[in-house]
């Protein structure tokens, strides 16, 4: 088959993570007979650069002509808070989620097999196994409420950020979240903060009407605060976490960091239509940038889920899983994952060992 992948390879390591997954995806089209076409699209800090806002026009009617769109990472000190909103690389990540219609973040994390002694777990919780995906709603909440900033008499400035929720942004997440659950073992953990907040007792209303359309699905609520702990403590009973937008985006850098590193975690963002849009879920890492010292893998892995979730080729998507713990089994680690005194490849080193390894059996 032949499929038109959208590249936004962004700023700080985007650029080298993307080479290292297109050299991965094209190997496995010619072993499996497909044909990938590439189309370059301009978003992030390099766009401000360029042609001085960071969400060009055009930006989402290009990726929209394409089957999927891969990312790599956007943002960087050079592009800080004190920039206006048109330039910042965070505004465009948000406005390309909006206008995809990208409300169903997918972020799996997973400690893998030849890794379990990377997570800073205590080796007992982490022999229990971590194999979680948590389902971040992504074009709602705190993240897309009015914004305000005003004088006031007696207190200074004030600001105001407005979270919203409507039943139907909270149904169709929550559906998401089941069908994965039925593809998976089968438990649902929500996550809200429904002794607070009101958005939080409408999260949980929806949710219990769906967890009865589901009774094949086991059910649970769990206050935010509580999963943070929970998921140091025994994260090992997690199987979907579903969360609104800010609850999802915290609780996944901590998911991540639990199974070793945020180097190896990719992610999917889907609506109702194509494209979906892939993208590892550590950021650019301005420090480390052009030095070939990235690793690719959480990149790489977002590839797989491409092939899995917009192509449906599973097959190809596990030749993609693979040939990445084949290449941790025999050892090649990147510095974020090298324990103290290991050896450490570049890169380009760990994508070509990623490669090597999509042709073995
Ligand atoms: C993420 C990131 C983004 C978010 C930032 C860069 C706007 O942290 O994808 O998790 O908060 O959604
Ligand atoms: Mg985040």
């Amino acid at each position: 088959m032949n499929f038109q992948i959208a590249l936004i390879r962004g700023d700080g390591i985007g650029p080298e993570i993307v080479e290292q997954a297109v050299s991965v995806i094209n190997r496995v089209g010619e072993k499996f007979g497909h044909s990938f076409a590439y189309v370059d699209v301009l978003l992030g800090g390099c766009a401000t650069d360029a042609v001085g806002k960071s969400y060009p026009d055009g930006t989402a009617e290009l990726c929209k002509s394409c089957d999927a769109v891969l990312l790599g990472a956007v943002g960087g000190p050079k592009w800080g808070s004190e920039k206006p909103a048109e330039q910042r690389p965070e505004t465009a990540l948000l406005a390309i989620r909006r206008d995809l219609g990208l409300y169903a973040n997918l972020r799996p994390a997973a400690l893998r097999p030849a890794l379990a002694d990377a997570s800073p777990l205590k080796a007992e919780i982490a022999a229990r196994g971590i194999d979680l995906l948590m389902v971040r709603e992504l074009t709602g909440g705190i993240y897309f409420g009015k914004r305000e900033r005003y004088d006031t008499e007696d207190r200074g400035v004030e600001c105001a950020d407005r979270m919203a929720y409507s039943e139907r942004e909270i149904a169709r997440i929550g559906r998401r979240a089941f069908e994965m659950a039925r593809l998976r073992r089968k438990k649902v953990s929500s996550v809200d903060k429904a002794n607070v907040l009101e958005t939080s007792r409408l999260w949980r209303e929806v949710m219990h009407r769906l967890a009865q359309e589901y009774p094949d699905v086991a059910y649970e609520d769990v206050l935010v605060d509580n999963c943070a702990m929970q998921l140091v403590r025994d994260p090992g009973q997690f199987d979907v976490v579903v969360t609104e937008n800010m609850f999802g985006d915290i609780l996944s850098d901590e998911a991540s960091m639990i199974t070793g590193s945020i180097g190896l975690l990719p992610s999917a963002s889907m609506g109702d239509g194509a494209p979906a849009l892939y993208e590892p879920i550590h950021g650019s890492a301005p420090d480390i940038a052009g030095q070939d010292k990235a690793n690719p893998i959480a990149t790489i892995l977002s590839a797989a889920m491409m092939f899995r979730y917009s192509f449906h080729l599973a097959v190809e998507a596990e030749a993609i899983e693979r040939a990445v713990d084949q290449a941790l089994a025999d050892g090649f680690r990147t510095p974020d994952i090298a324990r103290p005194g290991e050896r450490a490849v570049g890169t380009r080193q760990m994508g070509q060992a990623i490669l090597d390894r999509i042709d073995q059996p």
